[in-house]
């Protein structure tokens, strides 16, 4: 095992933050990782996988274990399903373009998502009408005080959007090692309603897509408005968008009649929080280091050198000004270690 010491976490963090570990180690096999949770010498430690929805304020006091847990198996099959087990620290993009040579379906609309696979359940990664509860089977998690691994099926990691029990009840209390996935061999169920993937399709002129032209037009789509973490420091949307009640949705549509909304189960909305950061101005707008995505207002960006304070700094100016302009509370979706 070979711990190190004042490592700089800039590589390990999609947002580029320069902060340091005080200890650093690499786990490729879960018997690895079960020794370093034992080490009595470090007993403050830290996980990291794919670095893509944390925003690091300060440095990090701790051993920072990284999990490198490879792999991707189909576990079950049948002439209709399969059931694929990728280990957590597979790329999770890389996953979805594996699914599709084989030509699985599901991934499909979740693809170019940063991040690896052991971070999906966390927050139940989701986008184009796909979320990652619609064909997770179940997920394996390390007690990180005994070392042991328990199961979680769908409903014992307690989805919800953009949520689950690892960022709840669960939290710091496992860390994710590998997930079940069910996918499609043949009938594959398309999810194309999103209206930006109905658009690309009808330029595209395809009128019976397969799954990979789904994949290819979620990719331009994304491509075209979310920056790509190589080029540019960011965490993909950096706040949820909020759930308002019937009564507080009448009262902003009255004042704000052109803006988009999502209409959900029980009477409750939801609207871009994109938009109200948008109409708050900060768009395109940047302070110092620290910036808000030019095409996307919901993701915050670093531009080079900025500090996580300065990013949540900048967070919060917003979450102020959406505050005031709105009466609408946004909160960060984004895992901030302070
Ligand atoms: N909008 C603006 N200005 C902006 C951004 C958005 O007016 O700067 C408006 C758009 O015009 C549109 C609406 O807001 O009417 C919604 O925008 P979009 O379709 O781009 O989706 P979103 O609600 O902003 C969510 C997810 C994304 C996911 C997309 C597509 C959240 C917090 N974000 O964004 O997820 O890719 O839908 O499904 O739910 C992520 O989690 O990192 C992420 C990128």
């Amino acid at each position: 095992m070979n711990i190190q010491e004042n490592i700089s976490l800039k590589n390990y963090n999609t947002f580029g933050i320069d902060v340091k570990a005080r200890f650093f180690v690499e786990i490729t096999g879960l018997v690895q990782l079960q020794k370093v949770l034992e080490l009595k010498a470090y007993p403050k430690k830290f996980i990291i996988s794919g670095g893509s929805n944390m925003l690091l304020t300060k440095d990090i006091d701790a051993l920072v274990v990284h999990i490198k847990l490879k792999g991707i198996s189909i576990v079950e099959e049948n002439e209709n399903f399969v059931e694929v087990k990728a280990m957590a620290g597979e790329n999770w993009h890389d996953l979805v373009m594996w699914s599709l040579e084989q030509g699985f379906g599901g991934l499909e609309n979740l693809s170019l998502i940063p991040g690896n696979v052991g971070t999906a359940p966390i927050q139940n990664i989701g986008a184009y009408g796909v979320e990652l509860k619609d064909v997770l089977v179940s997920c394996a998690a390390m007690d990180v005080k005994t070392g042991e691994l328990e199961g979680f099926d769908n409903e014992a990691c307690e989805f919800g959007y953009r949520e689950s029990i690892f960022k709840n009840e669960a939290k710091d209390k496992y860390i994710i090692t590998s997930v079940v996935l069910k996918l499609t061999k043949k009938d594959h169920v398309l999810h194309t309603g999103y209206g930006s993937i109905e658009n690309e399709l009808k330029e595209k002129g395809i009128v019976h897509p397969t799954i990979r032209d789904i994949s290819d037009a979620v990719i331009a789509i994304r491509r075209s408005k979310l920056p790509d973490p190589k080029e540019i420091g960011n965490s993909g949307s950096f706040f949820k968008n909020p759930v308002i009640s019937q009564k507080a949705f009448d009262r902003f549509t009255k004042k704000n009649p052109n803006a988009p909304f999502y209409e959900m189960d029980d009477n409750q909305f939801k609207i871009p929080a994109g938009w109200l950061v948008e109409q708050c101005g900060f768009k395109g707008k940047r302070f110092g280091d620290a910036g808000v995505h030019e095409k996307q207002a919901l993701v915050l960006v670093n531009h080079g050198s900025a500090t996580g304070k300065e990013i949540l700094d900048l967070s919060k100016k917003i979450q102020d000004e959406v505050q005031k302009t709105f009466k609408i509370k946004i909160q960060p979706e984004v895992n901030i270690i302070k």
